[in-house]
């Protein structure tokens, strides 16, 4: 049983992939980690936790030391719209924070790194549709800056020093446990809670603007996936395209009114997101996933659509 440790396990991934993770390898080996204090009511831990801010490269040499992980999966990092509006804290923990972990990963005999990538990894010269895996990618975003660098020193830590580090481009992820925070395809989350509210949703986005996005539990096989892939059959390594669907804010909010005829959404576009949006593919081709591991997505919108309504109106009561 490997022992790991999850940084921003506090997050919207980081806490789901926490408990599956414990699930699978048992409480006592998985070490959860965040800047944050857990919130006990809120967030159950059954495991250890580790008050850790990876920009406090000392620390992160400490914790590394005192637990020696096999495995590290590092999800701590700042998402693309509150990157734009504090782009140096965004270089500094999404940069400087992962270095951090790198080199520990590294001097500590780490076997295996995840470090998420994102859609946000292309920009506005990318080609938008069917993305490829190996394209131009020139990001105007801090976020989609700190993505690509990351994906290169992951490639640059396993070429020259043999850290086997892998990653996912994910998109937008859907889950209806803990919100994501700060992202642009956060409005595919926050349009549920409005929905079986019966209340109107304002989105921040064009009704045309086409993302790719994941549901939750599709998300956490993609991780554990290329985590456990063999490392033989692995061409790309640490940045795969990976997908489920891609829809427009239209698209869902029609998804929607299939469950919830009454259900309606007002538009007032944010220029930042929209223009980060803009940017962003309008839909991957993932198949180098597919073929070198064998990712396969489970969840498709009108799936998606009926869980999140059903587990958040049986939150409701
Ligand atoms: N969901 C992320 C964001 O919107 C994309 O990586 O920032």
């Amino acid at each position: 049983m490997p022992k790991i440790l999850v940084t921003g396990a506090l997050g919207q991934i980081g806490s789901e992939l926490t408990r599956v993770l414990r699930e699978t390898y048992g409480d006592a080996q998985v070490i959860a980690s965040d800047i944050r204090l857990p919130d006990l009511a809120a967030h159950p831990h059954n495991g250890p936790f580790e008050t850790l801010d990876v920009m406090d490269e000392q620390q992160v040499h400490q914790i590394i030391e005192k637990h020696q992980p096999q495995q590290i999966y590092h999800l701590a990092a700042l998402l693309s719209a509150v990157a734009e509006r504090d782009p140096l804290r965004a270089w500094n923990l999404n940069i400087n924070g992962s270095l951090h972990i790198f080199e520990a990963a590294r001097k500590h005999q780490v076997e295996r790194l995840f470090v998420p990538s994102s859609i946000a990894a292309f920009g506005p010269t990318t080609p938008l549709d069917h993305t490829p895996q190996d394209t131009i990618q020139r990001p105007n975003t801090m976020y989609g800056i700190t993505k690509v660098t990351t994906e290169l020193l992951g490639e640059y830590y396993y070429k020259r020093f043999g850290l086997d580090c892998r990653g996912l481009r994910l998109p937008g992820v859907i889950s209806y446990t803990t919100p994501p925070g700060g992202g642009t395809t956060d409005y595919a989350v926050e349009i549920f809670h409005y929905a079986v509210r019966n209340q109107p949703y304002t989105c921040y986005l064009r009704p045309d603007t086409s993302l790719d996005m994941m549901y939750m539990a599709d998300t956490l096989r993609a991780c554990l996936g290329v985590m456990a892939a063999e490392s033989q059959r692995l061409i790309h390594r640490n940045a795969f395209n990976v997908t489920a669907m891609q829809f427009t804010p239209a698209q869902l909010v029609a998804a929607i009114q299939k469950h919830i005829p009454s259900f309606v959404c007002h538009y007032e576009i944010d220029p930042l997101r929209q223009s980060i949006a803009d940017s962003w593919p309008n839909g991957m081709d993932d198949s180098a996933a597919r073929q070198e591991w064998g990712w396969q997505h489970e969840y498709d919108l009108s799936r998606t659509v009926e869980i999140m309504i059903n587990a958040l109106r049986k939150a409701q009561h």
